[in-house]
Protein backbone atom coordinates (compact mmCIF):
# COMPACT_ATOMS: atom_id res chain seq x y z
CA UNK A 1 0.00 0.00 0.00
CA UNK A 2 1.19 3.62 -0.72
CA UNK A 3 1.84 6.07 2.70
CA UNK A 4 0.26 9.08 2.25
CA UNK A 5 0.14 12.31 3.84
CA UNK A 6 -2.97 14.83 3.97
CA UNK A 7 -2.35 18.37 3.80
CA UNK A 8 -5.51 20.08 4.70
CA UNK A 9 -8.84 17.87 4.47
CA UNK A 10 -9.67 18.07 8.33
CA UNK A 11 -13.22 16.39 9.10
CA UNK A 12 -14.55 20.04 9.19
CA UNK A 13 -13.29 20.79 5.67
CA UNK A 14 -15.63 19.53 2.42
CA UNK A 15 -13.08 17.43 0.23
CA UNK A 16 -11.04 15.80 3.37
CA UNK A 17 -14.02 12.64 4.22
CA UNK A 18 -14.62 11.86 0.18
CA UNK A 19 -10.45 11.81 -0.41
CA UNK A 20 -9.95 9.72 3.02
CA UNK A 21 -12.65 7.02 2.37
CA UNK A 22 -12.35 6.83 -1.22
CA UNK A 23 -8.00 6.76 -0.96
CA UNK A 24 -8.81 3.26 1.21
CA UNK A 25 -11.72 1.80 -0.47
CA UNK A 26 -9.57 -0.56 -2.77
CA UNK A 27 -6.35 -0.96 -0.19
CA UNK A 28 -3.90 1.08 -2.60
CA UNK A 29 -3.45 3.77 0.14
CA UNK A 30 -2.92 4.40 3.28
CA UNK A 31 -2.59 7.56 5.11
CA UNK A 32 -0.31 7.82 7.63
CA UNK A 33 0.40 11.63 8.26
CA UNK A 34 -1.34 14.31 8.12
CA UNK A 35 -1.45 18.62 9.10
CA UNK A 36 -5.16 18.86 8.68
CA UNK A 37 -6.33 21.99 9.46
CA UNK A 38 -4.47 24.94 11.18
CA UNK A 39 -7.12 24.13 14.11
CA UNK A 40 -5.55 22.16 16.60
CA UNK A 41 -8.34 20.57 17.92
CA UNK A 42 -9.59 20.15 14.69
CA UNK A 43 -6.00 18.87 13.71
CA UNK A 44 -5.99 16.24 16.16
CA UNK A 45 -9.73 15.26 16.33
CA UNK A 46 -9.15 13.95 12.93
CA UNK A 47 -6.24 12.09 13.07
CA UNK A 48 -7.54 10.40 16.16
CA UNK A 49 -11.13 9.57 14.44
CA UNK A 50 -8.75 8.72 11.27
CA UNK A 51 -6.15 6.69 13.45
CA UNK A 52 -3.49 8.52 11.63
CA UNK A 53 -0.31 8.34 13.73
CA UNK A 54 1.68 11.40 12.38
CA UNK A 55 0.34 14.63 13.08
CA UNK A 56 1.89 17.89 12.34
CA UNK A 57 0.64 21.15 13.98
CA UNK A 58 1.93 22.44 10.15
CA UNK A 59 2.44 21.47 7.16
CA UNK A 60 5.88 22.60 6.68
CA UNK A 61 6.61 20.30 9.77
CA UNK A 62 5.22 17.29 8.30
CA UNK A 63 7.31 17.94 5.20
CA UNK A 64 10.51 18.07 7.26
CA UNK A 65 10.24 15.53 9.20
CA UNK A 66 8.04 12.84 6.52
CA UNK A 67 9.76 13.45 3.60
CA UNK A 68 11.44 10.07 4.00
CA UNK A 69 8.77 8.04 4.94
CA UNK A 70 5.88 8.70 2.18
CA UNK A 71 5.00 7.91 -0.94
CA UNK A 72 3.23 10.93 -1.89
CA UNK A 73 1.28 14.23 -0.36
CA UNK A 74 -2.17 15.51 -0.82
CA UNK A 75 -3.41 18.78 -1.12
CA UNK A 76 -6.58 19.32 -0.09
CA UNK A 77 -6.09 23.02 1.95
CA UNK A 78 -7.86 26.06 0.12
CA UNK A 79 -7.14 26.93 -3.61
CA UNK A 80 -5.14 29.76 -2.85
CA UNK A 81 -2.70 27.80 -0.83
CA UNK A 82 -2.15 25.62 -3.61
CA UNK A 83 0.80 26.68 -5.19
CA UNK A 84 3.18 27.98 -2.11
CA UNK A 85 2.81 23.91 -1.19
CA UNK A 86 3.32 22.32 -4.31
CA UNK A 87 6.26 24.42 -4.93
CA UNK A 88 8.02 23.16 -1.77
CA UNK A 89 7.01 19.57 -2.54
CA UNK A 90 8.49 19.89 -5.71
CA UNK A 91 11.74 21.07 -4.53
CA UNK A 92 11.50 18.08 -2.39
CA UNK A 93 10.91 15.74 -5.09
CA UNK A 94 8.00 14.17 -3.06
CA UNK A 95 4.46 12.68 -4.98
CA UNK A 96 1.99 14.93 -4.96
CA UNK A 97 -1.97 14.69 -5.81
CA UNK A 98 -3.50 17.79 -6.02
CA UNK A 99 -7.28 18.57 -5.40
CA UNK A 100 -8.58 20.47 -8.63
CA UNK A 101 -8.03 23.38 -9.72
CA UNK A 102 -4.12 22.86 -9.38
CA UNK A 103 -3.52 26.66 -8.80
CA UNK A 104 -5.89 30.41 -9.26
CA UNK A 105 -4.01 32.00 -11.76
CA UNK A 106 -1.35 32.21 -14.52
CA UNK A 107 0.86 33.88 -12.74
CA UNK A 108 0.71 31.07 -10.63
CA UNK A 109 1.26 28.27 -13.06
CA UNK A 110 4.13 30.32 -14.41
CA UNK A 111 6.10 29.71 -11.09
CA UNK A 112 5.06 25.96 -10.88
CA UNK A 113 6.60 25.85 -14.57
CA UNK A 114 9.93 26.94 -12.91
CA UNK A 115 10.53 24.06 -10.88
CA UNK A 116 8.57 21.29 -12.41
CA UNK A 117 10.47 18.80 -14.48
CA UNK A 118 7.65 15.98 -16.72
CA UNK A 119 10.50 13.50 -16.00
CA UNK A 120 11.16 13.83 -12.43
CA UNK A 121 8.25 14.81 -10.63
CA UNK A 122 4.46 12.99 -10.26
CA UNK A 123 2.02 15.55 -10.45
CA UNK A 124 -1.43 14.73 -10.51
CA UNK A 125 -4.79 16.45 -10.04
CA UNK A 126 -7.34 14.35 -8.63
CA UNK A 127 -10.55 15.52 -11.01
CA UNK A 128 -13.04 13.26 -9.94
CA UNK A 129 -15.88 13.51 -11.68
CA UNK A 130 -14.45 11.51 -14.50
CA UNK A 131 -14.27 8.90 -12.41
CA UNK A 132 -17.35 7.64 -12.65
CA UNK A 133 -17.64 4.73 -14.98
CA UNK A 134 -20.56 6.17 -17.63
CA UNK A 135 -18.87 8.79 -17.95
CA UNK A 136 -15.82 7.01 -19.02
CA UNK A 137 -18.76 4.70 -20.82
CA UNK A 138 -19.03 7.85 -22.09
CA UNK A 139 -15.68 8.67 -23.14
CA UNK A 140 -15.28 5.37 -25.12
CA UNK A 141 -18.71 5.57 -27.25
CA UNK A 142 -17.24 9.28 -28.55
CA UNK A 143 -14.32 8.02 -29.51
CA UNK A 144 -16.01 5.01 -31.55
CA UNK A 145 -17.90 7.43 -33.41
CA UNK A 146 -21.13 6.07 -31.91
CA UNK A 147 -22.16 9.33 -32.14
CA UNK A 148 -20.59 10.51 -35.24
CA UNK A 149 -19.40 13.65 -35.74
CA UNK A 150 -19.59 16.14 -32.58
CA UNK A 151 -21.71 18.94 -33.01
CA UNK A 152 -22.05 20.66 -29.58
CA UNK A 153 -21.51 19.86 -26.43
CA UNK A 154 -23.12 21.70 -23.35
CA UNK A 155 -22.29 21.11 -19.40
CA UNK A 156 -23.74 22.68 -16.42
CA UNK A 157 -22.86 23.18 -12.73
CA UNK A 158 -25.22 24.79 -10.86
CA UNK A 159 -26.01 25.14 -7.60
CA UNK A 160 -27.67 27.06 -4.90
CA UNK A 161 -25.25 27.15 -2.20
CA UNK A 162 -24.98 30.97 -1.94
CA UNK A 163 -28.73 31.01 -1.85
CA UNK A 164 -29.58 28.35 0.29
CA UNK A 165 -26.08 26.71 1.49
CA UNK A 166 -25.73 23.23 2.88
CA UNK A 167 -26.69 22.31 6.19
CA UNK A 168 -24.19 19.95 7.26
CA UNK A 169 -21.37 22.38 6.96
CA UNK A 170 -20.44 26.28 7.40
CA UNK A 171 -20.36 27.47 3.92
CA UNK A 172 -19.07 29.36 2.39
CA UNK A 173 -16.15 29.55 3.53
CA UNK A 174 -14.06 32.82 3.76
CA UNK A 175 -11.83 31.63 1.17
CA UNK A 176 -14.59 31.38 -1.30
CA UNK A 177 -15.60 34.68 -1.06
CA UNK A 178 -12.61 36.40 -2.57
CA UNK A 179 -12.56 36.92 -6.26
CA UNK A 180 -8.92 37.09 -8.03
CA UNK A 181 -8.31 37.93 -11.97
CA UNK A 182 -10.26 34.32 -12.61
CA UNK A 183 -13.31 34.32 -9.75
CA UNK A 184 -13.75 31.76 -7.40
CA UNK A 185 -16.49 30.16 -9.11
CA UNK A 186 -14.27 29.11 -11.76
CA UNK A 187 -11.80 27.83 -10.02
CA UNK A 188 -14.28 25.60 -8.51
CA UNK A 189 -16.74 24.63 -10.73
CA UNK A 190 -15.23 25.81 -14.21
CA UNK A 191 -12.23 23.81 -13.65
CA UNK A 192 -14.87 20.50 -13.59
CA UNK A 193 -16.01 20.94 -16.55
CA UNK A 194 -13.22 22.33 -18.54
CA UNK A 195 -11.97 18.33 -17.76
CA UNK A 196 -15.28 17.08 -18.16
CA UNK A 197 -14.88 18.58 -21.80
CA UNK A 198 -11.68 17.87 -22.71
CA UNK A 199 -11.61 14.24 -21.21
CA UNK A 200 -14.89 13.55 -23.77
CA UNK A 201 -13.51 15.50 -26.90
CA UNK A 202 -10.10 15.33 -26.29
CA UNK A 203 -9.69 18.84 -27.40
CA UNK A 204 -9.03 22.17 -26.11
CA UNK A 205 -12.01 25.02 -26.94
CA UNK A 206 -9.99 27.71 -29.26
CA UNK A 207 -11.81 30.88 -28.69
CA UNK A 208 -14.25 31.63 -25.48
CA UNK A 209 -17.02 33.95 -24.89
CA UNK A 210 -18.07 34.83 -21.68
CA UNK A 211 -20.32 36.71 -19.60
CA UNK A 212 -19.75 37.17 -15.55
CA UNK A 213 -22.87 37.80 -12.97
CA UNK A 214 -23.32 38.32 -9.38
CA UNK A 215 -26.71 37.69 -7.95
CA UNK A 216 -25.75 36.84 -4.54
CA UNK A 217 -25.05 39.22 -1.40
CA UNK A 218 -21.71 37.95 -1.44
CA UNK A 219 -20.31 40.57 -3.53
CA UNK A 220 -18.44 37.84 -6.02
CA UNK A 221 -19.01 36.50 -9.38
CA UNK A 222 -21.42 33.51 -8.79
CA UNK A 223 -22.90 32.77 -12.20
CA UNK A 224 -20.90 31.96 -15.13
CA UNK A 225 -21.64 31.73 -18.89
CA UNK A 226 -19.22 31.11 -21.68
CA UNK A 227 -19.62 29.55 -25.05
CA UNK A 228 -17.22 28.04 -26.53
CA UNK A 229 -15.89 27.57 -30.30
CA UNK A 230 -13.02 24.26 -31.35
CA UNK A 231 -11.28 23.88 -34.01
CA UNK A 232 -12.94 20.86 -34.93
CA UNK A 233 -15.81 23.19 -35.67
CA UNK A 234 -17.63 21.70 -32.34
CA UNK A 235 -19.41 24.44 -30.62
CA UNK A 236 -19.21 24.27 -26.78
CA UNK A 237 -21.46 26.07 -24.02
CA UNK A 238 -20.68 26.51 -20.17
CA UNK A 239 -23.10 27.25 -17.45
CA UNK A 240 -21.73 27.89 -13.92
CA UNK A 241 -23.89 29.02 -11.02
CA UNK A 242 -24.00 28.99 -6.92
CA UNK A 243 -27.38 31.04 -7.04
CA UNK A 244 -29.86 28.40 -9.02
CA UNK A 245 -31.62 27.73 -6.30
CA UNK A 246 -33.19 23.85 -6.34
CA UNK A 247 -29.69 22.84 -7.58
CA UNK A 248 -27.83 21.11 -4.83
CA UNK A 249 -25.18 19.93 -7.40
CA UNK A 250 -26.70 19.90 -10.78
CA UNK A 251 -23.94 18.87 -12.79
CA UNK A 252 -24.84 17.72 -16.55
CA UNK A 253 -23.49 16.76 -19.51
CA UNK A 254 -24.91 17.00 -23.15
CA UNK A 255 -23.09 15.70 -26.37
CA UNK A 256 -24.62 15.99 -29.35
CA UNK A 257 -23.04 14.37 -32.05
CA UNK A 258 -24.65 14.05 -36.40
CA UNK A 259 -25.52 10.26 -35.48
CA UNK A 260 -26.49 10.64 -31.79
CA UNK A 261 -26.72 12.61 -28.36
CA UNK A 262 -25.68 11.40 -25.06
CA UNK A 263 -27.24 12.99 -21.65
CA UNK A 264 -25.63 12.62 -18.58
CA UNK A 265 -26.82 13.42 -14.74
CA UNK A 266 -24.66 13.48 -11.72
CA UNK A 267 -27.13 12.73 -9.28
CA UNK A 268 -28.43 9.92 -11.52
CA UNK A 269 -25.09 8.89 -12.19
CA UNK A 270 -25.43 5.33 -12.80
CA UNK A 271 -27.56 5.96 -16.15
CA UNK A 272 -26.31 7.20 -19.42
CA UNK A 273 -28.93 8.45 -21.78
CA UNK A 274 -28.87 7.82 -25.87
CA UNK A 275 -31.40 9.33 -28.93
CA UNK A 276 -30.47 8.44 -32.18
CA UNK A 277 -31.23 9.84 -35.39
CA UNK A 278 -33.61 7.14 -36.01
CA UNK A 279 -35.73 8.86 -33.32
CA UNK A 280 -35.14 5.45 -30.29
CA UNK A 281 -34.11 6.49 -27.32
CA UNK A 282 -31.87 3.90 -25.08
CA UNK A 283 -31.01 4.15 -21.34
CA UNK A 284 -28.09 2.27 -20.42
CA UNK A 285 -26.27 0.85 -17.09
CA UNK A 286 -23.59 -1.66 -15.56
CA UNK A 287 -26.40 -4.41 -16.12
CA UNK A 288 -26.45 -3.33 -19.83
CA UNK A 289 -23.73 -4.32 -22.70
CA UNK A 290 -21.39 -2.30 -21.92
CA UNK A 291 -17.48 -2.35 -22.97
CA UNK A 292 -15.62 -0.32 -20.23
CA UNK A 293 -18.40 0.15 -17.14
CA UNK A 294 -17.87 -4.13 -16.80
CA UNK A 295 -14.65 -3.42 -15.50
CA UNK A 296 -14.34 -5.29 -11.74
CA UNK A 297 -13.14 -2.49 -10.33
CA UNK A 298 -16.37 -0.64 -11.15
CA UNK A 299 -18.44 -3.30 -10.04
CA UNK A 300 -17.79 -3.81 -6.32
CA UNK A 301 -21.40 -4.64 -5.86
CA UNK A 302 -23.37 -6.10 -8.93
CA UNK A 303 -25.32 -3.86 -11.12
CA UNK A 304 -28.98 -2.57 -8.95
CA UNK A 305 -26.88 -1.87 -6.30
CA UNK A 306 -26.18 1.88 -6.53
CA UNK A 307 -22.72 3.49 -6.46
CA UNK A 308 -22.37 6.73 -6.56
CA UNK A 309 -19.63 9.84 -6.06
CA UNK A 310 -16.91 8.10 -3.47
CA UNK A 311 -16.80 4.90 -5.43
CA UNK A 312 -16.14 7.17 -8.93
CA UNK A 313 -13.42 9.16 -6.24
CA UNK A 314 -11.99 5.42 -5.31
CA UNK A 315 -11.63 4.94 -9.49
CA UNK A 316 -9.18 7.54 -9.78
CA UNK A 317 -7.36 6.60 -6.94
CA UNK A 318 -7.40 3.53 -8.34
CA UNK A 319 -5.56 4.85 -11.65
CA UNK A 320 -4.01 6.96 -9.56
CA UNK A 321 -2.13 3.82 -7.23
CA UNK A 322 -1.45 2.28 -11.28
CA UNK A 323 0.58 5.49 -12.45
CA UNK A 324 2.63 5.48 -9.24
CA UNK A 325 3.46 2.14 -9.86
CA UNK A 326 4.60 2.84 -13.46
CA UNK A 327 6.76 6.24 -11.22
CA UNK A 328 8.42 4.06 -9.32
CA UNK A 329 9.24 1.28 -11.49
CA UNK A 330 10.44 4.09 -14.04
CA UNK A 331 7.88 3.16 -16.83
CA UNK A 332 5.92 5.31 -19.01
CA UNK A 333 2.72 6.78 -17.28
CA UNK A 334 0.11 5.76 -19.69
CA UNK A 335 -3.04 6.70 -18.14
CA UNK A 336 -6.25 8.06 -19.96
CA UNK A 337 -7.85 8.81 -16.70
CA UNK A 338 -4.90 10.30 -14.84
CA UNK A 339 -4.53 14.12 -15.96
CA UNK A 340 -1.27 16.52 -14.69
CA UNK A 341 0.16 19.99 -15.05
CA UNK A 342 -0.32 20.51 -18.97
CA UNK A 343 -4.04 19.91 -18.76
CA UNK A 344 -4.30 22.17 -15.90
CA UNK A 345 -2.18 24.59 -17.23
CA UNK A 346 -4.91 24.51 -20.10
CA UNK A 347 -7.81 24.51 -18.16
CA UNK A 348 -6.12 27.70 -16.31
CA UNK A 349 -5.70 29.55 -19.86
CA UNK A 350 -9.58 28.89 -20.66
CA UNK A 351 -10.38 30.33 -17.03
CA UNK A 352 -8.35 33.45 -17.33
CA UNK A 353 -9.07 34.30 -21.08
CA UNK A 354 -13.14 33.43 -19.86
CA UNK A 355 -12.44 36.85 -17.91
CA UNK A 356 -10.43 38.48 -20.04
CA UNK A 357 -13.50 37.92 -22.49
CA UNK A 358 -16.04 39.31 -20.25
CA UNK A 359 -14.15 42.44 -19.64
CA UNK A 360 -13.85 43.56 -23.00
CA UNK A 361 -17.02 41.93 -23.97
CA UNK A 362 -15.90 39.96 -27.23
CA UNK A 363 -15.06 36.55 -28.19
CA UNK A 364 -11.32 35.61 -26.98
CA UNK A 365 -8.85 33.38 -28.45
CA UNK A 366 -7.39 30.86 -25.78
N1 LIG B 1 -13.24 17.50 -6.26
C1 LIG B 1 -14.26 17.96 -5.61
O1 LIG B 1 -15.39 17.52 -5.78
C2 LIG B 1 -14.04 19.05 -4.60
C3 LIG B 1 -15.04 19.41 -3.70
C4 LIG B 1 -14.77 20.42 -2.77
C5 LIG B 1 -13.55 21.04 -2.77
N2 LIG B 1 -12.59 20.68 -3.69
C6 LIG B 1 -11.27 21.34 -3.68
O2 LIG B 1 -10.62 20.94 -2.47
C7 LIG B 1 -9.88 22.02 -1.91
C8 LIG B 1 -10.39 22.30 -0.51
O3 LIG B 1 -11.75 22.67 -0.58
P1 LIG B 1 -12.75 22.48 0.66
O4 LIG B 1 -14.09 22.86 0.17
O5 LIG B 1 -12.54 21.14 1.24
O6 LIG B 1 -12.19 23.60 1.61
P2 LIG B 1 -12.47 23.77 3.18
O7 LIG B 1 -12.28 25.21 3.49
O8 LIG B 1 -13.76 23.11 3.54
O9 LIG B 1 -11.30 22.92 3.82
C9 LIG B 1 -9.95 23.30 3.72
C10 LIG B 1 -9.15 22.50 4.73
O10 LIG B 1 -7.79 22.94 4.70
C11 LIG B 1 -7.37 23.17 6.06
N3 LIG B 1 -6.29 24.17 6.06
C12 LIG B 1 -6.35 25.50 5.81
N4 LIG B 1 -5.13 26.06 5.96
C13 LIG B 1 -4.28 25.04 6.29
C14 LIG B 1 -2.88 24.97 6.57
N5 LIG B 1 -2.09 26.05 6.54
N6 LIG B 1 -2.37 23.77 6.89
C15 LIG B 1 -3.13 22.66 6.94
N7 LIG B 1 -4.46 22.66 6.68
C16 LIG B 1 -5.02 23.85 6.36
C17 LIG B 1 -8.64 23.64 6.76
O11 LIG B 1 -8.53 23.50 8.16
C18 LIG B 1 -9.64 22.65 6.17
O12 LIG B 1 -9.55 21.39 6.80
C19 LIG B 1 -10.07 23.20 -2.87
O13 LIG B 1 -8.97 23.28 -3.74
C20 LIG B 1 -11.32 22.84 -3.66
O14 LIG B 1 -11.33 23.37 -4.96
C21 LIG B 1 -12.82 19.71 -4.57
Amino acid sequence: MYKLAFIGGSLDSIAGYPHFIASQMDRRFEVVAGAFSTQQETNYKTATQWKVPALYDTWQELVEKEKNNLDAIVILTPTPMHCTIIIELLKNNIPILCEKPLVSSLQEIEAIKKVYDEKKHFLVVTNNYSGYPMVRELQHKIANDELGKILHIRLKMPQESFLRPPKSIKYPQKWRLKDGFIPMISLDLGAHLHHLAYFLLQEEPSKVMATYASFSQYNVIDDVNMMLEYKSGIKGNIWLSKTALGNRNGLHIEVYGSKASALWHQENPEQLEFSYSSGQKTIIDRGSDVEITNNPLYNRMTPGHPAGFIESFANLYNDIANELDNFFNDTKLDSKYVYSFEHAKNGINLLHQASQSNKNKEWTHI
